[in-house]
């Protein structure tokens, strides 16, 4: 099948090269023309595992292919995919500019039927814009084109993006009616063989399900905080709850994982976007905004046990840091919580040294070239001479590190995990003191 993504970026980039992979003809289109020509040459713009052979693959065996091109883009697929960013507006709502302005752009060179499906993340009552559109343009065009808006939201966690596309749990497809539910299965055949994931509904509740799954799973992760930040006061211990707790398939294992607060490009502001949409029609979504508030709050555990530990006296110390990206396996440093940490370290007259292994281009990116952050090329170099070593993403290179070597290099020893990746008590008698979350004492 021909098919156009338009957005490059995370989602759209895996996408299109899982479609490839299974056979289908793929063209991308993105208005970043930097981003299609390094593509062109094998650079990839983002780290995912898996995805740079895949792409590599694709690309020489033309069934992948990169454009700026935007008619081209929609004179070639029978269905086209918007995967563009939906960020955050100064209010907290999605901001749908960017794909209304591809569904423009599909309705002014659309000559043939087609079948548009939307990827990004969209507030309920999107497709019905989008729609209205596209209807729009073609009627300026005094042309009468069949065509099908489709909801089918992405469920990719960045880290697995690919696995994720290859054998997703499920594909929701949300339709106004019948006509385009059987080029959906087409499309989707390869990725349907074991059993049907496959799961119809109407365009609003597919739009709502993409929000709720997002949503659900930020409310595990605050509720856990919330429960950490209690063990704590209570002298219980965090860990010791979770696999009590998890073990009870009703609620599970996953997603009950206490830390220094939940980042990345999509639960910050999949939950804020979905207050505003029940602000907007006069609900006052009291979970979803104790989610947030739970977890804005979190952001500022370390930087609080630091303050506390160091009795508010950073200036001159020097903070060592391992892990910047929001979560392991990605350079994506949107929302992360190290942020507000190296943020708050320099406000407090603090240097930061750090390491991550991916995310350190994109933190010289944000940040750029300044005297308290440096960055260091291991996890070794980022402990040298720093007063404390602070844990933010957990990598597993950082699980089982050589403690001794940490103690010899650090000025006193002290470690701030904001991942709980070790055990307190092993801690304490190789003579580290060792904040994590929701320990006890
Ligand atoms: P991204 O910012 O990584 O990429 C978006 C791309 O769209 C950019 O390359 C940009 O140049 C391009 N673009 C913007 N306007 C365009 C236009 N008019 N024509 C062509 N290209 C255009 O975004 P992303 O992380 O891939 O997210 C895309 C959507 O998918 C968002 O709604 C997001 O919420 C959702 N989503 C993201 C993830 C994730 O893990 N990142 C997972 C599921 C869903
Ligand atoms: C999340 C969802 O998991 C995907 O299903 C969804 O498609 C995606 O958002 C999206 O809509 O973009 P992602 O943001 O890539 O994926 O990463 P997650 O693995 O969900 O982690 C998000 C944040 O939660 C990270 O900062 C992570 O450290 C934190 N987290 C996760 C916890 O603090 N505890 C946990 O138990 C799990």
């Amino acid at each position: 099948m021909k098919v156009t993504v338009f957005g490059i970026g995370y989602v759209g980039l895996v996408q299109a090269a899982v479609l490839a992979e299974v056979g289908h003809q793929v063209l991308c289109v993105d208005v970043n023309a930097d981003r299609v020509e390094n593509l062109k040459k094998g650079i990839i713009p983002i780290y995912e595992p898996g995805l740079t052979p895949l792409v590599e693959k694709h690309f020489a065996s033309g069934y992948l292919n990169f454009t700026t091109d935007a008619q081209a883009g929609v004179e070639h697929g029978e269905v086209q995919f918007i995967a563009v960013g939906t960020p955050p507006d100064e209010d907290g709502s999605a901001d749908l500019q960017y794909v209304l302005a591809v569904a423009r752009t599909i309705a002014t060179y659309m000559q043939a039927p087609k079948v548009i499906i939307d990827k990004s993340t969209v507030p309920v009552g999107t497709a019905d814009k989008v729609k209205a559109t596209i209807a729009s343009v073609l009627a300026q065009r005094e042309q009468a084109i069949n065509f099908d808006v489709v909801s089918n939201p992405e469920f990719l966690k960045e880290g697995a993006a690919v696995n994720d596309c290859m054998r997703p749990d499920r594909i929701i497809v949300g339709t106004y009616d019948d006509r385009p539910k059987d080029l959906m299965r087409e499309l989707y055949e390869p990725f349907n063989r074991n059993h049907d994931k496959m799961i119809f509904m109407d365009v609003r509740s597919a739009e709502l399900t993409k929000y709720a799954a997002n949503c659900m799973l930020a409310t595990k992760i605050s509720f856990m905080n919330e429960m950490a930040n209690l063990a704590e006061l209570l002298g219980a211990d965090i860990e010791a709850v979770r696999k009590g707790i998890g073990s009870d398939p009703r609620i599970g294992y996953h997603f009950i994982y206490p830390g220094c607060g939940y980042g990345g490009s999509c639960f910050p502001k999949d939950v804020q976007a979905l207050i505003r949409s029940s602000e907007q029609m006069g609900y006052t979504p009291r979970v979803l905004q104790a989610v947030e508030a739970v977890n804005n709050k979190q952001k500022f555990k370390l930087p609080e046990l630091l303050k506390q530990h160091f009795a508010g006296d950073l200036a001159g110390k020097t903070i060592a840091i391992w892990g910047l990206s929001f979560k392991p396996n990605t350079d994506d440093m949107r929302e992360a919580s190290s942020r507000v940490l190296m943020e708050e370290m320099w406000h407090a007259g603090a240097k930061v040294q750090a390491y991550d292994p991916e995310a350190m281009e994109e933190t010289q990116r944000i940040y750029g070239v300044r005297d308290d952050l440096t960055l260091v090329g291991t996890k070794e170099a980022a402990l040298k001479g720093a007063d404390a070593l602070v844990i933010c993403t957990e990598w597993q290179q950082f699980r089982a590190p050589d403690f001794e070597l940490i103690k010899a290099q650090l000025k006193q020893p002290v470690i701030f995990d904001g991942r709980n990746l070790y055990e307190p008590k092993r801690l304490a008698l190789r003579g580290f003191t060792y904040y994590a979350i929701g320990r006890g004492d």
